[in-house]
């Protein structure tokens, strides 16, 4: 009996000396700060969701404008940005061709592909919910959960510097001009948001 307990010590005493336990007890007292570290690193990072009609015009063009804008200020690791649309319309659509090609001209490239607000997940992982006009907005208060999804949202006028709309009009069965009105008033906008947003950094 004692020469069993004596190997049994022996055994636990070699495993704790072992160059592998260290590791996994190193790992094991590790693991809560790691998960803490990716948890501040995940909740550091602001997430922005911009919403339209259909999701082919204003709201893809919102996105690449503030993408532009949040890389020139070296920030494209503090932002996580995306858009959707109220109705599922144009889902797995490109952006308008349209509006690609007025995009394009200023530089732009519309890379997103048309996607519905998903409500149950959306509203927990945005901290911004942009509206384009009065009615994205009022279809995206309905589609909220609870009063802390509504306070995510606003209009991407809100944040106009230069211009005095109220909302970016929907250019989708006009011509050119409204197009180029998009595009004015979001670089406009965006600027004001990015402004916005650094300061709640
Ligand atoms: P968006 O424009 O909301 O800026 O993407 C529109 C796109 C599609 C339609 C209307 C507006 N539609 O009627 O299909």
């Amino acid at each position: 009996m004692f020469d069993f307990l004596n190997n049994l010590y022996c055994c636990l005493l070699e495993f704790f000396n072992s160059n592998c336990s260290v590791f996994f007890l190193t790992l094991l007292l590790n693991t809560p700060i790691f998960v803490a570290f990716l948890y501040l690193f995940y909740t550091m990072k602001k997430k922005v969701l911009f919403v339209c009609l259909g999701n082919i015009c204003r709201s893809p063009s919102a996105e690449a404008v503030f993408k532009g804008l949040v890389n020139k200020a070296g920030l494209s690791n503090r932002f996580e940005i995306d858009s959707a649309g109220t109705i599922a319309v144009h889902s797995g659509e490109m952006a308008d061709s349209r509006m690609r090609k007025h995009a394009q001209r200023r530089g732009y490239s519309l890379e997103s592909i048309s996607r519905k607000v998903k409500p149950f997940i959306d509203f927990d992982y945005f901290d911004y919910i942009i509206a384009m006009d009065d009615q994205n907005y009022s279809d995206l208060v309905g589609m909220a959960l609870s009063d802390k999804h509504i306070d995510k949202i606003s209009k991407m006028t809100d944040y106009s510097k230069k211009f005095n709309y109220s909302e970016v009009p929907d250019p989708y069965y006009g011509g050119d001009q409204g197009f180029e009105l998009v595009l004015d008033l979001l670089e406009d906008a965006c600027e004001g948001l990015l402004t916005s947003i650094h300061n709640d950094f």
